[in-house]
């Protein structure tokens, strides 16, 4: 789905970015992508779906460590 119209920016992009970046902050998220740095409106919904990105990481890295190096 789409987060940041202004950035064409989807839920897949923001977990891509968590994963491949370790991005877990919204500053860097919007430094990295734009989230939240137009209109604004985006800005609650990039923040839910970034701290679930991080989690799902960090749940994984907890029952699989080697998945979170991936
Ligand atoms: S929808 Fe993200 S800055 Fe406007």
């Amino acid at each position: 789905m789409y987060v940041c119209l202004c950035h064409g920016v989807t839920d897949t992009d923001i977990r891509r970015l968590v994963r491949s970046e370790g991005v877990c902050t919204m500053r860097e998220l919007s430094r990295q992508l734009g989230v939240a740095t137009q209109c604004g409106k985006c800005g609650q919904c990039a923040r839910e779906v970034l701290r679930e990105a991080v989690q799902d990481v960090r749940d994984e890295a907890v029952c699989c460590p080697g998945l979170a190096a991936a």
